[in-house]
């Protein structure tokens, strides 16, 4: 199979920092089909042998790329091709079509590695050269959008130009080998289906914390925040990943059909759960992995007075039989003690109590996402240790290390994407139903918010976030887990 990958943003951000090292590592691992041509698109003026160089030194400047060897990065360069383009000018277009036609790959995939203000733009220009033929697929980066508003008025545009099963919006999470993991564990294994419910289950903690700060986008984070950063796609696909029913099969529709129940069924918020169930955080100045960092309204591209929020918990319900009235609880937030991505199902406690036992510390499932990929079952077991009472139990765990059982050099999200892309498997993307329905559900939170004089409450950088959040969940009886 030969295929074209147009990458529009060919020399931004995205492009060198995920996308080429995600197609380099296909390309080693021999998974990219060998007929491909890579054609970064921008408006620089560069010819094919300029992108490569351009290509070359970036690669150097990212820290986690299995770097090439110079003979690999030779081998490599020879998919890399580049096309100048402005994205509003009709006779670029056509010259692009007429770079694709003197080949007329199998597959043509077009990458809108570029701002969402250029995505209708773009389309519309794609639609009116006539590249839109049957043999291409769109892929789309988050964000779409910044409300559901936005959100439709890309989604009717591009549309307009592609059916939907050419679209694929990624979201990268669920490129992650550790999600993919969380819905085998769910319809893979028939262990826990029947504990999955309401009546077994007490509550579910997804935490997503990361170390970093904004980096260098501060401007970019200071008119979007964690709420959409995180929220609107990463940390509520993974909910949909907990809370979905079993899809009929594997296929792409089937699962998204799921997804989407799940997001409808997201309760409404009221205004007392707008005030009581969520909190919005703000990092100020501390030490992070024994480095003291500048607080956010001092980063680079950020107003000095902002009230975006880096930091985000809240309390969800999925409205549903099986469901009602367990709480989902969301955390994420920048500049937090540790890396770390993670979900808690914590199961009811054992309903009658005939032994001693430490309250919380077993009955609950961890799935570890990052940077640990893995599952532990904490328990409650006979320890011995204490010789004379029986009737003491301890906390035990069996630990299931992913990475230890089938190596840490895993396909990454983005070049599982990206293949997925190739192929044409459209299970791992989002469709714009489950994105317009997230979007409807996170509005009312920045309605509120925006209303709202109080503000984000500051954390110190370092820590697990303001102390609203553990109040927020204590309130119900429940806290966040401390062993992170
Ligand atoms: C991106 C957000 O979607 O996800 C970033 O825009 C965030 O702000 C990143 O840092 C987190 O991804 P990961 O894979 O590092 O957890």
């Amino acid at each position: 199979m030969s295929f074209d990958l147009v990458l529009f943003g060919g020399t931004g951000d995205l492009a060198w920092r995920k996308l080429m090292p995600a197609l380099f590592q296909a390309f080693r691992h021999g998974t990219l089909p060998k007929e491909g041509r890579i054609i970064g698109v921008a408006r620089d003026d560069l010819g094919d042998e300029q992108y490569r160089a351009l290509i070359r030194e970036r690669f150097a400047q990212v820290d986690d790329a299995k770097q090439p060897s110079p003979q690999e990065f030779e081998q490599f360069a020879q998919l890399l091709h580049f096309v100048r383009m402005d994205l509003s000018k009709p006779e670029d277009f056509r010259r692009l079509k007429e770079t694709l036609e003197s080949r007329g790959a199998d597959v043509v995939v077009m990458y809108l590695a570029v701002g969402p203000s250029l995505f209708t733009q773009a389309c519309e220009q794609i639609g009116a050269a006539g590249l839109n033929r049957p043999n291409v697929r769109l892929v789309l980066e988050k964000p779409l959008g910044h409300d559901l508003a936005s959100n439709r008025a890309i989604n009717e545009a591009v549309r307009r130009v592609f059916a939907e099963k050419q679209i694929f919006r990624i979201d990268h999470y669920l490129g992650k080998p550790s999600v993919q993991n969380l819905f085998a564990l769910r319809f893979g294994n028939s262990l826990f289906e029947p504990l999955w419910r309401r009546e077994t289950i007490a509550n579910i903690q997804i935490t997503i914390a990361e170390d970093l700060g904004v980096e260098k986008r501060g401007a970019f984070y200071d008119t979007t925040g964690a709420l959409r950063d995180m929220v609107q796609n990463h940390a509520l696909q993974l909910l949909c990943a907990l809370g979905m029913e079993p899809p009929i099969n594997a296929h792409a529709d089937a699962i998204r059909d799921e997804k989407l129940k799940v997001l409808r069924s997201l309760k409404a918020w009221t205004p007392t759960d707008l005030a009581q169930h969520v909190v919005r955080g703000q990092y100020a100045a501390g030490v992070v992995n024994g480095e003291q960092v500048p607080g956010y309204r001092e980063e680079p591209g950020v107003d000095p007075q902002s009230n975006t929020e880096t930091f985000v918990a809240l309390r969800a319900e999925i409205a549903n039989w099986r469901w009602a009235g367990v709480p989902f609880y969301i955390r994420t937030g920048k500049r937090m003690a540790a890396r770390n991505a993670c979900i808690v199902v914590n199961f009811r406690p054992a309903p009658h109590a005939i032994f001693n036992a430490p309250p919380g510390a077993a009955n609950k499932l961890v799935i570890n996402l990052q940077p640990r990929d893995g599952l532990q079952l904490h328990l409650l077991a006979q320890g011995q240790e204490n010789r004379r009472n029986t009737q003491a139990l301890a906390p035990a765990h069996l630990d299931l290390d992913f990475d230890k059982r089938f190596g840490s050099e895993r396909v990454g999200a983005y070049e599982r994407l990206l293949l997925d892309v190739i192929d044409g498997r459209l299970n791992l993307f989002v469709r714009s139903d489950e994105q317009e329905e997230a979007w409807r559900w996170v509005e009312p939170i920045l309605e509120y918010w925006a209303n709202d004089d109080n503000g984000p409450r500051p954390y110190a950088a370092g820590t697990w976030g303001p102390s609203a959040s553990s109040a927020m969940i204590a309130r119900d009886g429940y806290s966040w887990p401390e062993e992170l």
